[in-house]
C-alpha cells in the first residue's frame, strides 16, 4: 500500500526565520506516527502546511495519492485536524458545537445526527453532550475539539499536542481515543508532542524534530536502541578486583564502574576518603552500604543474566538492583545535547 502521507522538502519561512527547514517523511496507512519536539521546534507549522492552513513557501506533500497544492480539495476531505486551539461556541452544547463542525463540511439530516453521535462517543463525552461547553474542564474542551476533527471520518488525523493543559482523566481518554481510532477505524494519526512518554506509548515511529529539521526518524524501538542498552546498577554484599574485571569480560557488559565506596574503612584508601564520616570519624550510617556497581550494557536483560548467573556461581549476593531502561529523552539529550522541555 502507497504512504497515506509523503511530505517532500517543506520549508516554511517568515522573512529571515526560518520555522521549517526541508522536512521529508512519509507516513503509512494505518500508522500511529509522533513527531517529537521541544517548543518552536517547527511541529505546528509542519502539520498547518500538511492541512492546508499554511501555504509553504517550499516542497509539497502527497496525501492519499493527492497533491497538496495541486488537489486541495480531495486532501481536505482526507485530513483531520485537531489544532491546540479551536473556537467554540461557551455557551451552546457539545451536540450543538459539533453539528455546527458537521455542516460545514456539508452533512445534514440523519448523517449529521449519526456523526456526532458517533464522535461524542468516540471522546467518551456523550453523558454530559448537551450541557453547555462553558461547564466542561479544559481536558473535556479539548475532547469536543478532537470530536470536532473526526466529524467528517478523515482517513488521517493530525493531533497538535492534544495533552497539553489537560487535567490526567482528560488525558487518559485521549490516549484511548487516539488507540480506539487507530486500531478499530483504521485511522493513520500523525501526533505531535513535547512529552516523549507520550509519543513512546502511543506511536509506532517517530521523527524527532529540532529547529525546523528532522534530526532523527525511526521505530521508538530503534530510536532508543542508538543509545545501547541500558544500565543495571546493583548493590553487592562485597566486591574485589578480580570480581570486577570478571564482569567486564561478560559479553553483554560493556563496563562496570564503582559509585559507591565499600563501607569498611579497610577495604581502601581511596573508599574511605570519600566515604561520609561523622565528627568521631567513624561511618554516619549505622547500618552500612555495600559497595554499588554501575553496570553499561549492550542489552541489560541479557546482561542481568549474566551478571547473576557470575555473581551465583561466586556465591556472593547483591542488596539492591536497579535498570534504567534510555528513553526518548535521553535520544533527544544525546542527539541535540538540550533537554526536550526546557
Ligand atoms: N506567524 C509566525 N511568524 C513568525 N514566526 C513564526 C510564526 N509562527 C511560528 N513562528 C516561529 O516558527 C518556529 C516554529 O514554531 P512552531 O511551528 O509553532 O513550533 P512548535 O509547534 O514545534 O512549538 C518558532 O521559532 C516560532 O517562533
Ligand atoms: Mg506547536
Amino acid at each position: 500500500m502507497p504512504p497515506i502521507l509523503e511530505a517532500e522538502g517543506l520549508v516554511k519561512r517568515y522573512g529571515e526565520h526560518v520555522a521549517v527547514d526541508g522536512i521529508s517523511f512519509a507516513v503509512e496507512e494505518g500508522e500511529v506516527f509522533g513527531l517529537l519536539g521541544p517548543n518552536g521546534a517547527g511541529k505546528t507549522t509542519t502539520i498547518s502546511m500538511l492541512t492546508s492552513v499554511l501555504e509553504p513557501t517550499d516542497g509539497t506533500a502527497r496525501i492519499g495519492g493527492h497533491d497538496l497544492r495541486a488537489e486541495p480539495t480531495e486532501v481536505k476531505r482526507i485530513n483531520g485536524l485537531v489544532p491546540q486551539d479551536l473556537a467554540l461556541y461557551p455557551t451552546l452544547s457539545a451536540r450543538a458545537n459539533l453539528q455546527f463542525f458537521g455542516r460545514i463540511y456539508g452533512l445534514r439530516g440523519r448523517e449529521l445526527r449519526e456523526r456526532v453521535d458517533d464522535v461524542l462517543e468516540i471522546v467518551a463525552l456523550t453523558d454530559r453532550a448537551n450541557e453547555p461547553i462553558e461547564k466542561y474542564s479544559g481536558g473535556m474542551k479539548r475532547r469536543v475539539n478532537i470530536a470536532a476533527g473526526l466529524v467528517h471520518q478523515p482517513r488521517l488525523l493530525f493531533l497538535d499536542e492534544p495533552t497539553v493543559g489537560v487535567d490526567p482523566q482528560s488525558r487518559n481518554h485521549i490516549f484511548e481515543s487516539v488507540l480506539k481510532l487507530n486500531r478499530e477505524r483504521r485511522m493513520s494519526i500523525i501526533y505531535t508532542s513535547h512529552y516523549m512518554e507520550e509519543v513512546e506509548l502511543l506511536c509506532t515511529r517517530a521523527a524527532i524534530v529540532d529547529e525546523g529539521r528532522i534530526i532523527a526518524l525511526d521505530t521508538i524501538r530503534n530510536l532508543i536502541a542508538m543509545l545501547g542498552g541500558g544500565v543495571i546498577q546493583m548493590g553487592l554484599e562485597r566486591l574485589d578486583d578480580e570480581m570486577l574485571a570478571a564482569m567486564r569480560a561478560l559479553p553483554a557488559v560493556t563496563a562496570v564502574t564503582l559509585v559507591a565506596p565499600p563501607p569498611s574503612p579497610t577495604a581502601g584508601v581511596a573508599a574511605a576518603a570519600i566515604a561520609p564520616t561523622s565528627d568521631e570519624g567513624g561511618p554516619v550510617d549505622a547500618k552500612p552500604a555495600g559497595p554499588v556497581v554501575k553496570i553499561e550494557t549492550r542489552r541489560s536483560q541479557d546482561a542481568l543474566v549474566q551478571v547473576v548467573g557470575y555473581l551465583n556461581e561466586r556465591d556472593v549476593g547483591f542488596t539492591s538492583i536497579e535498570i534504567f531502561e534510555p528513553n526518548l529523552e535521553s535520544v533527544f539529550l544525546h542527539l541535540t545535547g538540550k533537554k526536550l522541555r526546557e
